[in-house]
């Protein structure tokens, strides 16, 4: 379960998903609430993550953050990277490594309560190395277990159905996906920021 590209500054706030073909079977798109997340987190795990904020970093060679971000020029790419609170370091061979540092637990829109939303459960199982506290220390794995745990826990599933629509709001909804087997499953997938206030 995950906030959708929470692994950088400009997250879209909103997505839409469109059912063109269901799978035969499994593939069910799962959601949960980030704030009955951060409500069902431990204390001392609520502690470790108002304390500690997540620092993604990736090593990109010079052919890839070329093709990636369009430009051969090191200050465009120094400024992109300004904008983006992102910290750019170039190597001898011209490869980069960013880092973006970001908390795990964010204040809702309203400014009431406290949404755990971010990329920290995919990260983990996908890319763990790129992953830990800013201070370089790892995430204890009893602490990605409770969260592991609560997800499943709180998690829904949504069977889709030929043309369903899905909107999800992405400053407090996370959403993931069950595995599937066919080759049918075709789910159209946009991300934007609304031209409305929500
Ligand atoms: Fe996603």
């Amino acid at each position: 379960m995950h906030g959708e590209m929470y692994y950088q500054q400009n997250i879209p706030l909103m997505l839409w998903f469109f059912c063109a073909n269901p799978p035969l079977e499994d593939g069910e798109t799962t959601v949960c609430d980030g704030r009955q997340f951060f409500n069902q987190i431990s204390s001392s795990t609520k502690e470790l993550f108002s304390k500690n904020k997540l620092k993604f970093t990736v090593r990109i060679f010079k052919e890839d953050w070329q093709k990636k971000y369009q430009t051969n020029n090191l200050n465009t790419l120094e400024e992109m990277c300004q904008k983006n609170n992102t910290h750019l370091t170039v190597n001898d061979d011209q490869s980069i490594i960013l880092e973006y540092i970001s908390s795990a637990i964010i204040p809702s829109r309203c400014g009431k309560y406290q949404v755990f939303i971010n990329s920290l459960l995919p990260t983990k199982q996908l890319s763990p190395k790129i992953l830990k506290f800013e201070d370089d220390s790892e995430i204890p794995e009893d602490v990605l277990c409770e969260l592991n745990e609560i997800a499943e826990k709180i998690t829904t599933e949504i069977s889709w159905q030929k043309r369903d629509i899905l909107m999800i709001d992405n400053t407090r909804i996370l959403h993931g996906r069950r595995g599937f087997a066919d080759d049918q499953r075709d789910i159209y997938i946009r991300l934007c920021s609304p031209a409305f206030s929500f």
